[in-house]
């Protein structure tokens, strides 16, 4: 069965560090949602567990079914059962979208095994179907041209077709209507299953309607500070984030420095004495 463990992880861009530490386990059959302000790292943590290689392990491990994964490519990460749905979906020109997933899915075969083009036709138009993606969706590039809710149906039908092990979904939500979130939380709920461990990123309540969580974690400052169920996503759609940094006593000095400059830097735009 699917597991999927970070322990104790340390990322640095730039040399920055953007993730203080991170402890997170996801075994399949079990959904965890991931929240927290902008710019906190939630886009940071998929990446490296992608492999992306901007992104520099400083310490710590990361394990898919009890072997590390941190030396392995981007490409045998993918073949082990890892996907993800990328925030924003990079335009590729020159490749139609029908290519790039058979090849995708082609790779992850065993050595003696070789895709049935004919059977992964229907696959592939089924799934466009279900996404509502029209009917030359093949022929098109790769999300080129797409509209921003394409796009991220378009990671869906990529998930659907290629099956991983384990799935994280960076704000599949954003850019959809309603119609389309509904949709898109159909077709990921129906692909939930004992043997697939999902990972959703989002800053809203509404796809997790959708998609019901069994863990809810609070990422704040490149570290998970809280982990609980539905009744944490309810408290953020209603209160935001200020209650937990008042709980966790983070940074209020930080903050309290950021209005002065920002009030000072006010002042100096519209004058002084407006107060
Ligand atoms: N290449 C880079 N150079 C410098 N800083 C970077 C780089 N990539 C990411 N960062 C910084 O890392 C931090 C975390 O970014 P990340 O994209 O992981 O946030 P996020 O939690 O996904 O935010 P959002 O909710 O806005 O998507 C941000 O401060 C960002 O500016
Ligand atoms: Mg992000």
């Amino acid at each position: 069965m699917a597991r999927l463990e970070i322990r104790n992880l340390v990322v640095s861009v730039e040399g920055k560090i953007i993730l203080n530490g991170i402890n997170l386990n996801v075994d399949g059959g079990e959904t965890h949602a991931i929240m927290g302000p902008n710019g906190t790292g939630k886009s940071t943590l998929a990446a490296i567990v992608m492999g992306h290689p901007k992104y520099k392990i400083e310490s710590g491990d990361i394990l898919l079914n009890g072997e590390s994964i941190i030396n392995s490519t981007v490409d045998e990460r993918s073949r082990k059962g890892l996907f993800l749905a990328m925030q924003n979906p990079v335009e590729v020109p020159g490749v139609t979208t029908f290519d790039f997933v058979k090849t995708a899915v082609s790779a992850r075969l065993e050595k003696d095994q070789r895709l049935r083009v004919g059977k992964f036709i229907f696959q592939f138009e089924d799934a466009a179907k279900a996404l509502k993606m029209g009917s030359n969706l093949s022929e098109r590039y790769l999300n080129q041209g797409f509209s921003g809710g394409e796009k991220k149906r378009n990671e869906i039908l990529q998930m659907a077709l290629l099956k991983p092990q384990i799935a994280i979904l960076d704000e599949i939500d954003s850019g959809l209507d309603v119609d389309m979130l509904k949709l898109v939380g159909e077709n990921v709920t129906k692909m939930k299953s004992q043997t697939l461990g999902l990972i959703l990123i989002t800053h809203y309540q509404r796809l997790l309607d959708y998609i019901v969580p069994d863990y809810v974690h609070i990422m704040i400052k490149g570290d998970i500070v809280k982990t609980g169920g539905k009744e944490l996503i309810k408290k953020i759609d209603n209160e935001g984030y200020d209650w937990l940094k008042t709980e966790l006593g983070i940074d209020e000095l930080e903050e309290k420095t950021t209005q002065y400059s920002l009030g000072n830097c006010a002042n100096s735009l519209f004058g002084e004495g407006h107060h």
